[in-house]
């Protein structure tokens, strides 16, 4: 099925990102709620790219996925920005070097079934989150 790669670099990526994540969920079989699930997580996570990896293009990847029976939707973010010095703090509520919410990443881990952060500081961040249909 589709695999298809966008470019984050400005705000209108944003909704391409948001189109291409309903498009694919709803051939994938989500829910409505799941699709939406989907889509905030990685809205918050194109936004994220906009606003550290400034200066790079990213790119996400949506691409469809099947496992153990089950079919769902993976997106992987990446940037070539500045990365996450601490994973795990920038997972925690509230934790932001933007003086914003710090919402962002962890309200994506709730929001989706399976998601993973590979990132260094200097060498840029890789974001994987997965929903599955139920
Ligand atoms: N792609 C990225 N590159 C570099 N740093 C990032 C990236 N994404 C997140 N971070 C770091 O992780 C922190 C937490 O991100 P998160 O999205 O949870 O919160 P936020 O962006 O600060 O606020 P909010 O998303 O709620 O507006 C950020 O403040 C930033 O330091
Ligand atoms: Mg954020």
């Amino acid at each position: 099925m589709d695999e298809v790669v966008l470019a984050i670099a400005a705000e209108a990526d944003l909704i391409r990102v948001r189109r291409e994540l309903r498009a694919q969920s709803q051939r994938a079989g989500l829910g409505l709620v799941d699709q939406t699930k989907l889509i905030t997580a990685g809205s918050e996570l194109a936004r994220n790219i906009l606003t550290y990896a400034t200066g790079s293009v990213g790119t996400v990847r949506v691409e469809y996925v099947q496992a153990d029976g089950r079919r769902g939707i993976k997106a992987t973010f990446t940037d070539h920005g500045p990365g996450i010095e601490d994973i795990e703090a920038a997972l925690t509520d509230g934790f932001s070097t933007n003086r914003s919410l710090g919402l962002g990443l962890p309200g994506s881990r709730r929001l989706t079934d399976e998601m993973t952060i590979t990132s260094a500081k200097g060498s840029g961040t890789t974001v994987m989150i997965v929903k599955w249909a139920r």
